[in-house]
Parts: C-alpha cells; structure tokens; sequence
C-alpha cells in the first residue's frame, strides 16, 4: 500500500507470532494442537514480585518516572552487575526499557546510520535483523555449524568483520539455539575485536540463568575488560523472573550511549511501566531460590526432549547449553514424502507437514536464518512435551 513508510517494505512480521497464530486458529477449530512455538516460561511470577507491584499501586507510584528508569532500579540493575557479571557501572551508564527488545531496539537506533553493518552470527533471535533494518543499518549474518555448536569462531568473526561494521550482536545463551559460549570461546572473539577498535560489542544476555550442567555463565566485557568501554550489556526480567508481560529490559553501557538510548526514548515511548520498574527492583533485590528450582524442571526438559528427538527417524538433536530452546536438525527428513503426499524440500515444509499431520507447532530454522532446523521451546508442561515428541517420532516414522 503506497501509503505505509518504505522501511516496512524492508522487514518481515515475526515468524515466531505467526506460528502461534496457526496454532491458536487450528485449536479454535476444535483441533488438537501442542504449541511449542512460544518463547516464555510456563512458569508464574513469584508472588514477592506481585506483591511488590501492588504496593506500589497502592502507594501512588503511578505517575511518570524518569525516562530511562527510576533511581532505585537503576541502583538494583547496577548491584546486578556488580555481583552476578563483576562489571561495575554507574547509575548514569545504565538504561531501563519496555522490555529488553525496547533497549536493543534503542541502541540500534542511537547508532546506525545508512550503511553501518551489525554482524549477526545465525541463527539468530527473529528480531536482530529486522531492528537493525528498520534503524536504518545492515544486517550481515554469518553462518555458525551444527558441528561448532551454532557458535561462532575467531576465524569467521575475522572475515566478517569490515570498516563499516559498527556492532558484533552475540546472544549467549541463544535463541533459538539454547548455546552458550565459555569463557574461553568468548575470549577468543573478544580478542579478535580487540584488534578491531571501531567495532563494538551488543551482548544479549536475557538468558544468562537460564543454563544446565554447571556451565558457568560469562559476559563480554567481563572476560575482556579492555572492551568496557565499547560493550552494550543487555539483560532483562522476562526470562528467568518469568515476567515477559511486565515489559522491563535493561542494559549497562557507556554515558554518552547510555543518554542517546535515553533521548530516542523520551521521544518514543518515556519510561516503562512504573508499575513494572518497582516489581523489577523486588525481582533484583528479593530472593532467587526459585531459579534453581525452575532450572531443575527445565533441565529435566531439555534431557527427556533431546532424547526423544534423537530416537526421531531423521531428527539429529544437539544439546544445548542454556536457554529454554533445542534446535534440532530435520536435515534427514528432506526428500521424504508426508502423509498428505507432499514431499519435504525445507524446513517450512517439515513443520507445515508436522503441523497438519499431528498438530505439533515448531519453528522452521530459516525463520531463524539456519535451516534445515527447527525450534522446540521446552518451556512448557512436561506431559505436553512427551506427548509431543511422540508425535514428532510417528511424523517421522511415517515418512515414505
Ligand atoms: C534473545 C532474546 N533477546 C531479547 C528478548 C526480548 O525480551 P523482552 O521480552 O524483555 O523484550 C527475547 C525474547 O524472546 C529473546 O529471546
């Protein structure tokens, strides 16, 4: 429509919400669908954070804050810091969002200009590209291997890297991939770039809790601290505090970055919820027992899916270090006929098909920039999950 902006024309709706609508159009439909589309925990916020909420309506704090998030959870984000990443920032180095999307979305926004390319290892979080369109840059995506773990290496980082590129966008734990990088991996990427001044590091760490098997969790500037001074740390509540509705985001970072964020979000969309920002501080200050315990539920997950898939006829399954995600090949289906008589060429194919034949929703890999692969998000009940491994292993088996 001649009407909409030319930059819409540049990016694609969420495949991610797409799934979740044919699921949710097939169940209303009277089907009946598993959906291991969504990417949050089934888990319910803990009740010291509700509370906190409801206090703080009840004290009034329901009023206009400070653009980019006020004193107390600034405070609270940078003791954060501090304790669990041993980076230290100041109030001032420190920005609060509508979700950790709003914050990336802002960084992209204070800093590109036409031309300017972020280097995107795939696969990839669905949004990293299209933020970085819409803000007007580059996307250059780099293939990462099922054999390296979807990660990405010193060798590749180096090829990639150009004189127009302004950020290298790591995510560890990884959506969709659930791979985390050690210590040791991210020091070799940290010093390829400390041989490359203008580049600059976005580091998403949503999913920093969220990992198994006493892997230990390390960030950018925390293994390099020669790269402080240009690294984006982005964190937020959604995942580990289960609260992906309440939209709170943050990230620590240079000053002047750190007010850019904030001018681009007075003009936008001002503070987030102030609701939200006080039921953030309790998330960061209050107890953390229940992490553990969701841990254990979804490490049992993870263990029970990743077997499952693996007995699947053509399904190879890596296990994944972190996050609430497998990201299975489906490499061994490709060229099998399904039971509706369509053979399977891509990805798309394999979880339309699986879709229409069991009712299972996935995400296709390339959605992802990685295919032939798909996406399971274990965060959901356990007895769904088996339920629909089964499923996945007959699809699989009754493919000719
Ligand atoms: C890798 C990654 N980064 C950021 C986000 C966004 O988090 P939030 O809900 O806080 O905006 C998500 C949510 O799915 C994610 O998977």
């Amino acid at each position: 429509m001649a009407f909409l902006a030319d930059s819409l024309a540049r990016i694609k709706p969420s495949a991610t919400i797409a799934v979740a609508d044919k699921a949710r159009a097939l169940k209303a439909a009277g089907r009946d669908v598993i959906g291991l589309g969504s990417g949050e925990p089934d888990f319910d916020t803990p009740d010291n954070i509700k509370d906190a909420a409801i206090k703080a309506i009840r004290d009034g704090k329901t009023k206009y804050t400070n653009v980019d998030g006020i004193p107390e959870l600034k405070a609270a984000v940078a003791r954060k810091f501090e304790v669990e990443n041993g980076l230290t920032y100041k109030p001032s180095q420190i920005s609060v969002g509508t979700g950790g999307k709003q914050v990336l979305y802002n960084a992209f926004m204070a800093t590109l200009n036409p031309g300017d390319e972020v280097i995107i290892p795939a696969p990839y979080w669905v949004s990293y590209p299209e933020m970085v369109l819409l803000a007007g840059g580059t996307p250059v995506e780099v293939p990462t291997t099922q054999a390296s773990g979807f990660k990405l290496t010193a060798e590749t980082l180096e090829r990639a890297i150009g004189p127009k590129t302004k950020w290298l966008l790591l995510n560890s734990p990884s959506n969709p991939s659930g791979a985390a990088y050690t210590r040791a991996e991210l020091k070799a990427l940290t010093d390829v770039l400390l041989r490359h001044p203008h580049v600059w590091v976005m580091t998403d760490d949503m999913y920093e809790h969220l990992v198994y098997d006493d892997f230990v969790f390390t960030t950018p500037a925390q293994v390099e601290p020669g790269l402080f001074d240009r690294t984006l740390t982005v964190n937020g509540v959604s995942k580990a505090y289960c609260m992906t509705g309440w939209r709170i985001g943050f990230a620590g970072g240079p000053e002047p970055l750190i007010q850019a964020m904030a001018t681009i979000q007075s003009q936008s969309t001002s503070n987030p919820s102030s609701i939200a920002q006080w039921a953030s501080v309790e998330a960061l200050n209050g107890p953390k027992d229940f992490i553990p315990a969701h841990n254990k539920v979804f490490k049992e997950r993870r263990d029970l899916v990743v077997s499952m898939l693996n007995q699947a006829s053509g399904i190879d399954c890596p296990v994944p270090e972190g996050a609430f995600y497998v990201f299975p090949s489906c490499a061994g289906t490709i060229g099998k006929v399904a039971p509706s008589g369509k053979r399977i060429e891509t990805d798309q194919d394999f979880v339309t098909e699986l879709l229409e034949a069991e009712g299972v929703a996935v995400v296709q890999g390339s959605a992802f920039g990685h295919g032939p692969n798909f996406r399971i998000s274990y965060a959901t009940a356990t007895s769904a999950l088996q339920a629909a491994c089964e499923r996945i292993q007959r699809f699989c088996g009754n493919l000719k």
